[in-house]
């Protein structure tokens, strides 16, 4: 396949979704590779074809001694550089090549191969100062094309269909819309339907839930959506992370931060935090796997034209 917007920084892993000394692999723009996470917090990338007889690395494991992953196949052994180690010598040329990789943090990017064409964003880094890492949900590699992924995200008229029992959204309104370059940032205000007798019943504290939300998104196009929001017991964000593994096939998930105005709320609401996103992106990906292909729109709804810049940068990358 040609690769989806080459030259763009992909946020493909959070340090705390590799393990230590475990294969993990990802599929990015039609190639696969293995990346492992040594005790030391190294992270290594090689293309996942084993040059013996093309064997998914990535089925293989970690040893911890000498820092290679060992083919599944015959049990041949490559450093991070793709070097063969083989009866306590060490090959001089690389037999597989390396994916190069730019850390930040806990953050894992890498530009597939390809030259820059934009830096790796500090999003991240300057939405969750002084908040704390949760942990990941909703790890999905979810059917359907990349650009049907990303405009999910910049679509302010979705909540009342794809998401409508989770939220039970009234009105939405957008005051802010600002862009410059690949960044974004929107403010949501959500109105909430009044909880049922039925709802009450189901969970008493929706009735400490406040009527109306404000939400902040910032975009970092095309990897992430950043979404913070206030509420009474402190501040949630979630940072919305996806990257083109096929030409059809795209993978997302989602990092949760939060600030809790009491460090014993964090347990308490670690579980469901992470059980909240998890659904939101299930909602999402059964919305992309069962649209029919793309026609001209005869329909137009308000705050579309957030979708319509979005859709523009990607077209015009
Ligand atoms: S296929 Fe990998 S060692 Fe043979
Ligand atoms: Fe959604």
């Amino acid at each position: 396949m040609s690769p989806i917007l080459p030259g763009a920084p992909w946020l493909v892993a959070h340090r705390s979704m590799l393990g230590t000394n475990q294969p993990y692999k990802i599929s990015l723009n039609g190639k696969d590779y293995v990346l492992w996470q040594n005790s030391q917090g190294e992270v290594f990338a090689l293309n996942n074809v084993c040059p013996h007889m093309q064997a998914p690395l990535s089925d293989g494991w970690v040893c911890q001694e000498r820092n290679t992953i060992t083919c599944p196949f015959h049990a041949l052994e490559f450093d991070g550089q793709g070097r063969l180690h083989q009866a306590g010598k060490v090959g001089a040329q690389p037999l597989i090549a390396p994916l190069e990789l730019v850390i930040r943090g806990d953050c894992i990017w890498t530009y597939g191969g390809m030259d820059a064409k934009i830096p790796v964003p500090d999003l991240i880094e300057r939405v969750s100062q002084g908040m704390t890492f949760v942990g990941v949900a909703g790890e999905k590699s979810i059917q359907g094309p990349f650009l049907h992924n990303l405009l999910i995200n910049y679509d302010y008229n979705h909540q009342n269909g794809t998401h409508r029992e989770l939220f039970g959204i009234k009105a939405n309104r957008i005051p802010v819309f600002e862009k410059e370059g690949y960044w974004a940032k929107v403010v949501q205000e959500l109105d909430r339907n009044d909880p049922t007798f039925a709802d009450i019943c189901r969970n008493p504290v929706i009735l400490s839930a406040p009527k109306t939300y404000t939400s902040t998104l910032e975009y970092a196009f095309p990897a992430m959506t950043t979404f913070k929001t206030r509420f009474a017991l402190g501040e949630i964000l979630q940072v919305h992370v996806l990257y083109p593994e096929t030409e059809t096939r795209t993978k997302a998930f989602v990092l949760a931060f939060a600030k809790f105005n009491h460090p014993i709320l964090k347990p308490l609401f670690k579980r469901s935090m992470l059980s909240a996103v998890a659904t939101v992106v299930e909602q999402d990906a059964r919305s992309i796997e069962t649209l029919y292909p793309r026609q001209a729109a005869k329909i137009r709804l308000p705050n579309e034209e957030i979708m319509v810049h979005a859709e523009k940068l990607y077209r015009e990358w």
